[in-house]
């Protein structure tokens, strides 16, 4: 999960020396196989809850349901199970309660030794998945999974942002949401290939394979050097500063190793960061992560990416179609994350956001006609041209996603905290995404069920509000130094500043005056005075 902005930046707009090591680029791979991990589980499930060998081993009502063909059962609720959709979202339930043990044994133990737990229950977790002869192991396999994603999605970033030099952060950060997205691919075109299988195993190969990333992931753990931060937060100075040298590759770290003490020392003095949080100078930044994370959500990505298979099968392409589509979409999401990795500090957030609202509202709006027109309960009529058209919206709306709401849901609450507040508003993003994550993969096969086409307009609308949210409420934070958000984004925004007043005697650690920056006085985001 994507959470950069961690490591402290240079107090006073001085860069600090430091090179691009080969223990920054581990880290890059590090990044990739934390990433790859979430991406596979994400994708994973719902290619495999379409392979009939699957379903008649664990869910035989659903197979029997699908088998049965459309005169039984609605076109739309033949998956709707409350089992299956168990499957899928349990690793979520679980991965948000793990987050807070994770936090816990972050701070306590270290990033590394909390990698190295996630990697162990990735492991345990597709053991028992793809050695699986019961629901019972099944859903196990996937809470132990859920146990991995919570740690690894709260350490890795961590990690990352910590070893990371400030002038490549903010590019790591995508990254990493990058190979969530090769994850994904990767999850269905090892999909794609396993459904082929003769002889009923083939689903084991797909859940089975969730060993890759989770082996990379553990032996990188092995390998990597704990950070510096981390080091100094557990008062091993020695060690921190021995650290510090070898990661940027030179002996010139006094300034980086003074800003970082400094760091650790006011982050010490804010003895509950969770009741800080909620504070009212620190309002606008949780209101933002909060909303960001439910919105991202309520996009409906997830409806696509976990059950993208049977979806397309609901609309009535044949299994291996279906998957085909699946990797169809899944390459999509890729190859615009590179989109968003290029423009995201050159036209900024809130011109990507806005933008892929529209594109998001109008492919949503066609989709939700064609199918209310050509799919009712029990027959369709979906010819091969109208499918098609249905396909290439559904790639217009993920392509849209990928560049705004995917990435920038995890950059923005990441970059907005101030030092002090910032490891336990992460804690909170992480918390909520996954808790939203589960609610729309626990809830869509049975949405679709009753809103029928709809569905897509329920999410549409969702669109709608978000991008209402975005237009008056989130302001610019491209190329905006971290710690300068209280003075440049914050105290300048039309509705935002009223929560920033200085006249708190706990204000002393606000990031701006730490740094003795002056605004530049211009104003970011939407201002109604001056654009309406
Ligand atoms: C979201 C995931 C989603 C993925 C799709 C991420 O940013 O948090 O829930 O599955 O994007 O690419």
């Amino acid at each position: 999960m994507a959470g950069g902005g961690f490591a402290t930046a240079p107090a006073n707009g001085v860069e600090f020396e430091a090179k691009i090591t080969p223990i920054v680029i581990i880290s890059c791979i590090m990044a990739a196989t934390g990433g790859l991990m979430f991406g596979y589980d994400v994708g994973v499930s719902g290619g495999v809850t379409s392979m009939p060998d699957f379903l008649k081993k664990f869910f035989p009502v659903v197979y029997r349901k699908v088998e049965a063909g459309a005169d039984k059962n609605s076109n739309y609720c033949k998956y709707d199970n409350q089992g299956l959709q168990l499957f899928t979202s349990s690793l979520y339930l679980a991965g948000l309660t793990a987050t807070f043990f994770a936090s816990y044994t972050t701070r306590t133990l270290g990033r590394r030794p909390t990698m190295l737990i996630a990697g162990v229950f990735f492991i345990i977790g597709v053991i028992l998945n793809a050695a699986a002869h019961n629901l019972a192991m099944l859903i196990a396999g996937r809470i132990l999974l859920g146990c991995g994603v919570g740690f690894a999605n709260q350490a890795v970033p961590l990690f990352l942002s910590e070893i990371a030099p400030t002038k490549i952060r903010g590019g790591l950060n995508i990254l990493f949401q990058l190979n969530v997205t090769i994850g994904i691919l990767f999850a269905n075109l090892v999909n794609y290939g396993t459904a082929k299988i003769k002889g009923g195993w083939g689903w084991r190969l797909s859940l089975g394979l969730a060993g890759v990333p989770a082996l990379l992931l553990t032996v990188g753990a092995l390998l990597v050097t704990e950070t510096p931060n981390s080091l100094v937060e557990r008062g091993r100075l020695d060690e921190g500063k021995a650290v510090l040298r070898k990661i940027r590759g030179t002996d010139n770290v006094e300034p980086e190793f003074a800003d970082l003490l400094e760091a650790s020392r006011l982050a010490k003095e804010v003895k509950h960061p969770f009741r800080n949080l909620l504070q009212r100078r620190n309002r606008p930044q949780l209101v933002i992560a909060v909303a960001l994370q439910i919105f991202q959500q309520c996009t409906g990505i997830n409806a696509i990416m976990f059950y993208a298979p049977v979806l397309f099968s609901t609309l009535g392409f044949g299994n291996d179609a279906a998957l085909y589509s699946a990797v169809v979409t899944g390459a999509v999401n890729v190859l615009s994350t590179l989109v968003s990795i290029y423009s995201v500090d050159k036209v900024g957030r809130r011109v990507l956001l806005l933008e892929a609202g529209v594109q998001m509202f109008f492919s949503q709006v066609v989709i939700a006609i064609i199918l209310g027109i050509k799919v009712t309960d029990h027959s369709q009529n979906l010819s091969k041209g109208f499918a098609i058209l249905v396909v290439v919206m559904i790639c217009t709306y993920v392509a849209a996603f990928a560049w705004s709401w995917g990435p920038l849901g995890w950059l923005i609450p990441s970059e907005t905290f101030p030092l002090e507040t910032r490891s336990a508003g992460q804690s909170v993003t992480v918390c909520v995404n996954l808790l939203f994550t589960f609610i729309i993969a626990q809830a869509f096969l049975s949405m679709l069920c009753h809103f029928k086409f709809g569905i897509f307009i329920f999410f549409s609308s969702w669109v709608l509000v978000m991008s209402v949210f975005v237009m008056f409420l989130l302001p610019e934070t491209k190329n905006i130094p971290i710690e300068e958000m209280t003075e440049r984004v914050w105290k300048k925004h039309w509705f935002w500043a009223r929560f920033m007043d200085d006249h708190h005697d706990d204000q002393m650690f606000v990031s701006g005056d730490v740094n003795g920056k002056k605004s530049n006085g211009k104003s970011n985001g939407f201002d109604p005075s001056t654009r309406l």
